[in-house]
């Protein structure tokens, strides 16, 4: 079998030595982790089908991987998979000027895209993992992020797709017309499918213009009732680009974690707002103290204790994470109720103004079915933008119907007849 996939796409591509697949067996957070014979590494649509065919034929499963910076387990071959990489599919298009959009192989990382498509253009998309999670593995998780609550998350941002499907069969829609109702939105639906449906090769992307004025600030509240009341004001004023809520345990945390200064007056909330606009937006709002940045350095320094959150948590310990969205009116009875589930240290964060929080559990392994229930409960989302992956695929019942995971089942069983595409995620066992 090696030797076929050599044959397919060179053997200095099907790495198989020890230490070098080690980095594509375990993921991020180190809290899973598996093994696999081989990493794929396909350079272009024609060697990925190729690929998919011959492990299909040969009864292989495969996992698609990106830069592995997912969240929820779903890069990882749990259950000796092969592993396809996508990385080699780096290639990024002109910009298409009139239209506002570009082209790119799935391999592209965010980070490349922003600096491809700047200073005209932004990818109106942005996290903190930019310079490793690819434009692949974004498509695949419906990534979100911080500028969710101006451009919403990758599905509105993909104007076109080429994918693999489970047969080995290339499906390509990348023409980017603004209008064009010819049937299922196939792009939407790959969407989201973490790798169960399709192997993302190449993504059309729909850009946005730049903001002309960014201010970024970064203020203390009073908590999360105050930072729900401060984002609504600034949202009055202004066109609000990122509104982003840490709590004080996870700022004390990323002080330690980083050695940096208390930003502004210590409080039980700080919001790390940013808008398109002018500084004077600021006075509509109720905050107990802000601090301004004056230049990209002071603003960069600023999302530090935000952007930092994910690795400040990582460095304590590994953490079950939960990134689950409620409806607003309970986000603040909600983080008071979660902080008392479970024996562990709870860190909270997150994209506020779309009611997405991130819940990272340190130091209790049991504490998964409390709160996934609780967040239910509030008729709140299991996951806003991580996905379902391996670790959540248990609770996806408690928000999805019979009937409509009865619908998931048919349409894998018709995009992946052999079922050979990421099989351990999503979708829970029969
Ligand atoms: P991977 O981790 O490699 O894969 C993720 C999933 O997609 C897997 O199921 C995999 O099988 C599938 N996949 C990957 N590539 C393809 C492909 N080409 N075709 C088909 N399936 C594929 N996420 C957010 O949504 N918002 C955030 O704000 C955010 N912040 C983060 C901050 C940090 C510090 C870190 C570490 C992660 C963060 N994430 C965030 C999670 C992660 O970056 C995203 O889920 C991202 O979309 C994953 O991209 P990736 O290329 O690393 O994918
Ligand atoms: C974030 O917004 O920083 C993330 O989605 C990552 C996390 O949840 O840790
Ligand atoms: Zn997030």
């Amino acid at each position: 079998v090696l030797d076929g996939l050599r044959e397919l796409v060179g053997a200095e591509h099907v790495l198989v030595d020890a230490d070098v697949r080690a980095g594509y067996e375990v993921d991020w957070t180190g809290r899973f982790r598996g093994a696999t014979p081989a990493v794929v590494r396909p350079a272009s649509v024609d060697e990925v089908a190729a690929v998919v065919a011959y492990c299909r034929a040969e009864g292989i499963a495969v996992v698609p991987q990106g830069g592995n910076t997912g969240l929820v387990g779903g890069s990882v071959p749990l259950d000796g998979e092969v592993v396809l990489s996508l990385r080699r599919l780096s290639s990024i298009g002109p910009v298409d000027d009139l239209a506002g959009q570009v082209t790119m192989g799935a391999g592209v990382t965010l980070g490349a895209l922003q600096a491809a498509v700047a200073p005209g253009w932004s990818a109106g998309l942005d996290l903190a993992a930019r310079d490793s999670a690819t434009i692949g593995g974004m498509v695949a998780t419906n990534a979100g992020g911080t500028s969710f609550v101006r451009h919403g998350g990758m599905r509105a941002r993909l104007a076109g797709i080429e994918a693999v499907l489970g047969d080995g069969s290339i499906v390509r829609h990348l023409g980017g017309l603004a209008k064009d109702n010819t049937g299922y939105d196939l792009a939407g639906l790959l969407c989201g499918s973490e790798g169960t449906l399709g192997v993302v090769t190449a993504a059309r992307l729909q850009l946005v213009v730049p903001p002309r004025n960014v201010v970024t600030a970064l203020c203390a509240v009073d908590g999360v009732e105050g930072a729900l009341r401060a984002v609504r004001q600034l949202r009055a004023a202004v066109p609000v680009d990122a509104a982003e809520l840490v709590l004080d345990e996870g700022l004390q945390l990323v002080r330690t974690h980083l050695g940096l200064p208390q930003p502004v007056t210590a409080a039980p909330a700080y919001l790390v707002l940013e808008w398109d606009g002018a500084v004077e937006a600021l006075r509509s709002v109720e905050v107990l103290d802000a601090v301004v940045a004056e230049d990209e350095g002071r603003r960069q320094a600023l999302w530090r204790y935000r952007d930092a959150q994910t690795e400040a948590v990582n460095a304590v310990g590994v953490p079950h994470k939960f990134d689950v969205t409620l409806p607003p009116p309970g986000l603040a009875r909600f983080v008071d109720e979660v902080r008392t589930l479970g024996s562990g240290t709870t860190i909270v964060f997150g994209h506020v103004a779309d009611g997405n929080l991130h819940v990272n559990v340190l130091g209790d392994d049991d504490v998964d079915d409390d709160v996934l229930r609780l967040v239910a409960g509030y008729g709140g989302s299991i996951s806003a933008e991580h996905g379902i992956g391996t670790a959540k695929k248990r609770w996806l019942h408690l928000v999805r119907s019979e009937a409509e995971i009865a619908a998931f089942r048919a349409i894998k069983r018709a995009l992946d007849p052999a079922g050979i595409l990421n099989p351990n995620v999503l979708l829970p066992p029969l």
